[in-house]
């Protein structure tokens, strides 16, 4: 026998017991002829003492092993002197006196410290991945990881969902990114695209009757990896019919805090979750994923700006653009050369420029004159004017005012970049609240300047909103129309989908899905979709809502995502077992890797050059 207990699981309960433990050598030091060896295994670390005069022969053995060395001990837990104890582990009041030991397997002397928590670099991690999931941080992880599917499993069992499992092998499944094709043998010339969400199949199996599914899915994109992004990775995947959009976010909200509460406690969960349209995210916040831990919100000072001779103000409202803004608290005094990186900061975002105000602190709100007031340069106002910028944007004496002009498109993303730096050098932000909220009407298309067309913001299956399904099925839409150049206005269709964010960040999408036929294949034919590409496409998926489709919805909360906030890891790459670098490779098995010409043959490929 192995083992009859965990090396965590030792305690004062078990003083006098003869145990069997087997793990690893996490330390071993000699002091004054007796050998002490941490051991460890998955339960945690308790301390071992050799006696070379009580047992020389486990002794002997204590002496040649060395860090991550496999052994296996038999020994009597007794309690250690109360100097000796260790408080920090659950295992530190007791030791146990070896009487035998035996070497399991000797291991090389591992690239890195496996017993405490030191910077290793990634690619090193990756590449020792086994050794890296040995550690305790990343072993909690994945007992974390564990604990939230399982939690996640039970609740929707509880609440009648079935839990099932789509394929791997399938056909192109448009979620906005490229497909991983499998080359078919059987049908050589033909290709499987691995999904990059069940999403159709979710709907199909509502046609199915299934009314309440899930699956812990992963899915498949070939897209730019970043923190967030990994190409394979974990979906919660849920659809219900005979739902609106509250039912499916108010199953959603429950999920989300009855298990943070349970897995993990020192969170501090801000509830009921803020339900905010997207336009009032935009307007606020100037991005569609908030930050919500903190204030500082963005306003709108264009009939302002307008009041200063400011020709850069002038020109963008001219323009059809906005001026918006916000207040830093207490950066009233903020130096030219930091206001020209938080300029660097815009100008990387896409701002054309940034201006500011910044107002001293040498007289109240309602006094302020023209000494207490800076400007960036080119820029004046009134005080009058100063004082009603400040209050607009709910700042005040010794605050910095930031101030962008532009297009809406073009001032978001700086606008919200600056707000979250602002944010973050501030500390405005609480490390161990969690803010999350929905995030609702997103607008049905999105303007891609790349393709030069307007796409589904979430997928083609979201329905519009009631009030604008006569629109999408009768207006002549033009999804090729740029904005602002007349028309109908694509980007002002709102759709059924929303989003839930947590601390900036986006941890799931979903939609009320269309469920007529004439409109999905209407929504397919504005997307630009021709009568054949809808049938070789998406005939089954049209097919099937001939059938008695119900109506129905759902959401896909991203788990690798989930995980990293609650275990405050840094990137998604920690909390997945075996994940892929930056350029998709996998370190540990060399993936991806050349294939012998037979096997090309095989499946009549050939590469190019
Ligand atoms: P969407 O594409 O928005 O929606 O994805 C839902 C959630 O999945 C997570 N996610 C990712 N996580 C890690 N790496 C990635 N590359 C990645 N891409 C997405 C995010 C995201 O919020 N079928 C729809 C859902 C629906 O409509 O029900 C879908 O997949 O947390």
């Amino acid at each position: 026998m192995f083992k009859t207990a965990g090396c965590g699981e030792l305690g004062k309960g078990q003083v006098g017991q003869r145990v069997t433990l087997s793990g690893w050598v996490n330390r071993r030091r000699s002091h004054g002829g007796l050998v002490f060896i941490d051991l460890r295994d998955q339960s945690g670390v308790v301390q071992v003492v050799f006696n070379p005069e009580l047992a020389p022969e486990p002794h002997a053995v204590a002496e040649q092993v060395r860090p991550e060395w496999v052994i296996k001990v038999e020994g009597a837990v007794s309690e250690r002197p109360p100097e000796a104890q260790n408080p920090d582990i659950p295992s530190g009041s007791v030791e146990v006196v070896a009487n035998h030991a035996q070497v399991l397997n000797p291991s090389r002397t591992p690239p890195f410290y496996i017993n405490e928590e030191s910077d290793v670099e990634e690619p090193l991690r990756l590449r020792y991945r086994y050794l890296d999931l040995r550690r305790p941080r990343m072993q909690n992880i994945l007992a974390l990881r564990h604990r939230v599917v399982k939690f996640i499993r039970d609740f929707l069992d509880e609440r009648g969902f079935l839990e099932i499992e789509t394929p791997i092998l399938l056909k192109s499944t448009p979620e906005g990114a490229r497909d991983f094709l499998v080359p078919s043998r059987l049908q050589r010339g033909n290709f499987y695209a691995l999904p990059q969400s069940p999403q159709q199949l979710k709907q199909l199996l509502m046609v199915a009757g299934v009314e309440r599914y899930f699956q812990i899915a992963r899915c498949f994109r070939d897209e730019d990896l970043r923190a967030d992004r990994q190409p394979e990775f974990t979906q919660l995947d849920l659809e219900m019919s005979f739902v609106d959009e509250k039912d499916v976010l108010d199953l959603t909200e429950e999920l989300y805090t009855t298990m943070i509460r349970t897995v993990a406690p020192g969170k501090k969960l801000i509830t009921p979750f803020p339900r905010l349209s997207h336009a009032e995210a935009i307007a606020s916040y100037a991005t569609d994923k908030p930050d919500l831990r903190f204030g500082m919100k963005i306003g709108d000072v264009t009939d302002l700006a307008l009041k200063t001779d400011f020709r850069v103000f002038q020109r963008v409202v001219e323009d059809g653009g906005r001026v918006r803004g916000l207040a830093v608290p207490g950066e009233g005094q903020m130096s030219n050369s930091r206001l020209r990186d938080l300029e660097s900061l815009a100008r990387r975002h896409g701002a054309k420029g940034l201006s500011h105000v910044r107002i001293g602190t040498g007289h109240p709100i309602d006094g302020l004159t023209e000494d207490d007031l800076q400007f960036a340069q080119g820029l004046r106002m009134t005080p009058e004017v100063a004082v009603e910028l400040a209050r607009r944007l709910s700042g005040g004496p010794g605050d910095l005012f930031l101030l962008l002009a532009g297009p809406d498109r073009e001032i978001n993303p700086p606008l919200s970049a600056l707000r979250n730096e602002m944010g973050a050098r501030l500390k405005l932000a609480d490390p161990d609240a969690l803010a999350f909220a929905f995030v609702q009407d997103f607008p049905l298309f999105e303007w891609h300047q790349e393709s030069g067309r307007w796409e589904s913001s979430h997928h083609p299956f979201t329905s519009p909103a009631e009030e604008f399904v006569e629109l999408v099925y009768s207006g002549d839409l033009d999804v090729t129309a740029a904005p602002g150049s007349g028309g109908v206005d694509l980007g002002a269709i709102k759709s059924r989908a929303y989003d839930m964010v947590c601390n900036g960040s986006e941890l799931a999408s979903g939609s009320i899905r269309v469920h007529k036929k004439d409109l999905q294949e209407r929504i397919f034919r504005v997307l630009g979709y021709t009568a054949e590409d809808i049938q070789e496409r998406f005939g089954h998926l049209l097919e099937a809502l001939e059938f008695g489709a119900p109506p129905h919805g759902g959401i896909a909360p991203g788990i690798d995502r989930l995980i990293a906030i609650l275990a405050d890891a840094p990137s998604i790459r920690d909390v997945i077992a075996f994940p892929k670098t930056q350029s998709g490779a996998d370190l540990l098995f060399g993936a991806p890797s050349p294939v012998g010409e037979a096997q090309l043959r095989e499946l009549g490929l050939g590469l190019l050059e």
